[in-house]
Order: structure tokens, then C-alpha cells, then sequence
């Protein structure tokens, strides 16, 4: 089955998407960023100040999640993050074109969640993922699927906590990817799934911010 990625409507939409993401920095550039403890109104207030802004994976990144997803054709990819959903539209492709499957993602922002719907009708991706809306440690607590692939791409002080809820879901040689290896705050969360004491054959992969490509070996 040939990619839906390299369909021209998806391809164009995901072109538009990086583009219109270009453009973070200077929106950014007109915004305030509070600072404070991270806690569960913080999240949402981060979430909140950061509204217009994308902070996708890059295309090449995106590729890899997709290559990743379709050779391991898991049952259930869960994403914690989605923004407005270039990263999700990796994954729903590659399991599209798995033939069977789904993608369940979250996210903080009511208006992301909303342009995302939009876009993942567009692309024809819809039937393939459930968008839960709020804080992930919330909307993915009652999860009882087992879980194939997990991409950690929302605030990178909640990756660990994110991923002990999760982990019991884990099916063996299931992969956990995280985006962004190359921010001090990940430093935590990369000692975990770097000590083989806990379960993890894990490598970073050199793409853009660096990935962490962790397989559950336990
Ligand atoms: C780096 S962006 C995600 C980019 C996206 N994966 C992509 O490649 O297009 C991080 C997103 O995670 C969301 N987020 C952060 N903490 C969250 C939480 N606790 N629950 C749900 N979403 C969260 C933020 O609102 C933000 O939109």
C-alpha cells in the first residue's frame, strides 16, 4: 500500500501546516510567557499563552514517526501533545495505511482541538483518531488498551509522570518516542529510559531536536 503521505492532498496540507509553523517565531516574538511552578493550572496556562503557536516535529521527524508506526503496526498509538496536529497526522497516516488500528491523542487547548478536527477531516484521517480534550494525566487515565507506540511531544516536565501512567499499558517491544531530547528539562526523563533497570533499550535518533526511540523491553 502506497503512503498516504504522498497523496497530493495530504502532502499539500502537511506543506501548509510546516508553513503556516515556520511562522512560530514571529508570533512568538509578540507574547509573554509566565513562569511558575509545575503544576496542573500551569499546564493549562502554558498550554494557554502558547495558543498560536505550533511547535510541531519537522518533516523529517515526522517521517520517522511514520516509518516507525507502520513497521511496528501497532493496535493503539497514544500521542500526548497534539497541538494542531502535524505530528498527528504522521501517525494517522502510517496507521491508515496499516489497515488497522488507531490513534488516540490529547490536548490542553480547546482551539487547537478544534482547528484539528478540521484538518484531520480534510485530510480524510478522522475515522482513524480520538481526540481527548484537557490534561493528559486526566484524559488518558482510564485507558485499558494496550498501547504500541507512544509519542511524548506535550510539556516535557510531564513526560515521566505521563509515561508511569501509561506504562502498564505498554505491550512488549512497544516503542516510546519523545521529541525534543536536546532541552535541559528532559534530563530527568532520559536518565529513566537510558538505565536498563527499568525496562528500556533506548537510542536518540539525530533528527531536528533529537528523538528518543525507547522499546519496552520488560
Ligand atoms: C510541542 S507541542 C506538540 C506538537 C505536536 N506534537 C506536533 O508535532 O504538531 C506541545 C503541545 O502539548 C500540549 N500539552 C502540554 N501539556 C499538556 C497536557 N498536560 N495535556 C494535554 N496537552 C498538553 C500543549 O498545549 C501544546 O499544544
Amino acid at each position: 500500500m502506497p503512503s498516504t503521505l504522498d497523496r497530493p492532498h495530504v502532502h499539500q496540507l502537511l506543506d501548509r501546516l510546516h508553513r503556516e509553523a515556520a511562522r512560530d517565531d514571529e508570533r512568538g516574538a509578540t507574547l509573554t510567557f509566565t513562569t511558575g511552578a509545575a503544576d496542573d493550572s500551569s499546564a493549562l496556562r502554558r498550554a494557554e499563552e502558547r495558543e498560536s503557536l505550533y511547535m510541531p516535529i519537522s518533516e523529517p521527524a515526522g517521517r520517522l514517526l511514520y516509518a516507525l508506526t507502520r513497521a511496528s503496526a501497532p493496535a493503539l498509538v497514544v500521542e500526548f501533545g497534539m497541538s494542531y496536529g502535524i505530528s498527528t497526522l504522521y501517525l494517522a497516516a502510517a496507521v491508515a495505511d496499516t489497515g488497522h488500528g488507531q490513534v488516540i491523542t490529547t490536548e490542553l487547548s480547546s482551539t487547537k482541538v478544534a482547528a484539528t478536527r478540521r484538518t484531520l477531516r480534510d485530510a480524510g484521517l478522522d475515522r482513524v483518531v480520538e481526540i481527548r480534550e484537557g490534561d493528559a494525566l486526566r484524559t488518558l487515565a482510564d485507558l485499558e488498551q494496550e498501547i504500541g507506540v507512544l509519542l511524548l511531544d506535550g510539556w516535557k516536565d510531564l513526560y515521566l509522570p505521563v509515561l508511569a501512567m501509561l506504562e502498564p499499558q505498554l505491550v512488549p517491544g512497544a516503542l516510546v518516542l519523545a521529541d525534543d531530547t536536546d532541552q535541559d528539562a528532559m534530563t530527568d526523563y532520559l536518565a529513566f529510559v537510558r538505565d536498563p533497570a527499568n525496562g528500556y533499550e533506548s537510542v536518540e535518533f539525530p533528527v531536528d531536536d533529537g528523538v528518543e526511540i525507547s522499546c519496552r523491553t520488560a
